[in-house]
Formats: structure tokens, C-alpha cells, sequence
């Protein structure tokens, strides 16, 4: 009855896990729908305006990448990044996540911030903001996890927010976006401007694909019953 025992312990540690997780455990659905909104709609914001901002998109790979890095509840950045050219934002808060006051926190920064010469104001952060509105970063994906303790800070029973993009922002050497008129370089494969933002065409157009053989034989029938009706009066 080993394996019957090891089932039940296994059963048992999920329920406690499922219990101990609050609803801020993990990202639902539309959470996930309200991050790509919120970052979307403040990269359509910034000032001055930008005339290459992508919108982005949720990636799945870049969640499991962020669920993998908040279980491990480290108020530090995850070193695996770098290598694979992605950014990452953390968020950390002993109530429950609000998800709407995390993104205007990051989004916040940008007061702090100069876009002129591009700098940060002496001991404050705008590396948050810098990611959240990086021109070229077309994919997010985030996780959060409710961490008992967390390594590099004193609180307890905390939530922690991981978002992680790519590709990764560059901020100690360029700027975020080219300022100008709004989606006034979006390039070929990015063209349609939707809020402020580059993306790609919803429907695209495909004009070397001739219509399907059912669609042409539809008009031939069509256009031989025309003839027919026109032709019966005989
Ligand atoms: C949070 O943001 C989403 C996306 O913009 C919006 O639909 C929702 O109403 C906001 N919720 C609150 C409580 O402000
Ligand atoms: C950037 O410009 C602002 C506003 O003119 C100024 O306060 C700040 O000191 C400048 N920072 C650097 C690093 O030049
Ligand atoms: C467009 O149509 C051609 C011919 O059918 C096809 O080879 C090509 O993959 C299509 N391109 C796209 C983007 O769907």
C-alpha cells in the first residue's frame, strides 16, 4: 500500500497548496487579458509620442518562464535572462495583487523619468516603465505566486508578480521609442496602427492566393444557371 500512501500524501500536499493559494496565487484568464490591455494601452500613452510601438502580445513560454521564477520567491532579477535577451518586471505587495494599481505604479516611473536624455532621477526607479513601454518588445508573459517569505526583503505571506518580455529593453544605452508621430514607422510586418500601436493586419490580405476550387466552381455552376435561365425561354 506504499503507492496508495504516496498518493495520498501527494493528494494532500495539493490540497494544502490549493487551499494555502489564495485567488493572487495564480493568473487567471482574465488577468491575463487585463495585463495585455493595461500594457498596451500605456505604451499607446507615453509623451512624447512614439512612432514605432509595438503592441504586444501574450506569450505562454514567457509565462512558464515566470511561473518557474516566482516559486522561488527572490526579490532579486532572474539571472537566467540575460543569455536569452528577455526583460522582466517584479512586483511585490503584502495585500492581495491589484493588478490595475501594479501596471500605473511601473507606468508611474515615467515621471521620473527624462526622455530628452534619457535618464532616471537620482534614487528613483524607472526601469519598470522603461520595459513596460520598449518599443521593439512584442511578448509578455507573467506569473504570480503567494511566497511565505522572500529572499532579499523582510516582509512576510507576500504576492509576487513576475512579468517577463522580450525582447529585452535596452534603457542604459538607448531609449525606449523614437519620438514623433504616432505609428508613423511602423514597419512591413507591423503595419496596422491600432491604438497608438504597430500590429500586424487582421486580416491579411494574401493576393497570390487564387479562390478555392469549391468557390470557382460555385460561380461556374452559378454563372451556367444564369446562362440557362437567361437561355430557357426557347
Ligand atoms: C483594470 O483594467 C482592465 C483593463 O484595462 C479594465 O477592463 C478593468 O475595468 C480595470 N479594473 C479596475 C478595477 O479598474
Ligand atoms: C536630464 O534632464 C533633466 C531635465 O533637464 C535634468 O534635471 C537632469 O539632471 C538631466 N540628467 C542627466 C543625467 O543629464
Ligand atoms: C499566400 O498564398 C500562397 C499561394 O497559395 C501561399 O503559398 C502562401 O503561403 C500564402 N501566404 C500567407 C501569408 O498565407
Amino acid at each position: 500500500m506504499l503507492w496508495g500512501t504516496a498518493l495520498l500524501t501527494g493528494l494532500v500536499g495539493l490540497y494544502v497548496i490549493v487551499t494555502q493559494c489564495p485567488a493572487t496565487c495564480q493568473l487567471s484568464q482574465e488577468d491575463t487579458e487585463t495585463l495585455m490591455e493595461l500594457h498596451n494601452s500605456y505604451r499607446g500613452q507615453v509623451v512624447p509620442s512614439a512612432t514605432y510601438m509595438r503592441k504586444v502580445k501574450w506569450d505562454e513560454k514567457l509565462k512558464i518562464l515566470a511561473e518557474g521564477y516566482a516559486v522561488k520567491c527572490m526579490w532579486e532579477p532572474n539571472p537566467d535572462l540575460e543569455l536569452l535577451n528577455m526583460g522582466e518586471n517584479l512586483f511585490v505587495s503584502n495585500e492581495p495583487l491589484d493588478l490595475n494599481m501594479t501596471m500605473e505604479k511601473w507606468f508611474l516611473e515615467h515621471l521620473d523619468y527624462d526622455y530628452n536624455n534619457n535618464s532616471c532621477q537620482e534614487d528613483r526607479m524607472c526601469g519598470h516603465y522603461t520595459q513596460m513601454v520598449w518599443a521593439d518588445s512584442h511578448s509578455v508573459g507573467c506569473a504570480a505566486h503567494r511566497c511565505d517569505t522572500i529572499e532579499g526583503l523582510s516582509f512576510e505571506k507576500v504576492n509576487f508578480l513576475v512579468c517577463n518580455y522580450y525582447p529585452k529593453d535596452k534603457f542604459k544605452d538607448e531609449k525606449p521609442y523614437e519620438e514623433g508621430e504616432w505609428c508613423s514607422k511602423c514597419p512591413d510586418n507591423v503595419p496596422q496602427c491600432d491604438q497608438n500601436l504597430c500590429g500586424k493586419n487582421s486580416a491579411p490580405i494574401n493576393h497570390t492566393t487564387p479562390p478555392p476550387p469549391s468557390s470557382l466552381h460555385l460561380i461556374h455552376s452559378t454563372l451556367s444557371l444564369l446562362c440557362q435561365t437567361s437561355s430557357s425561354p426557347t
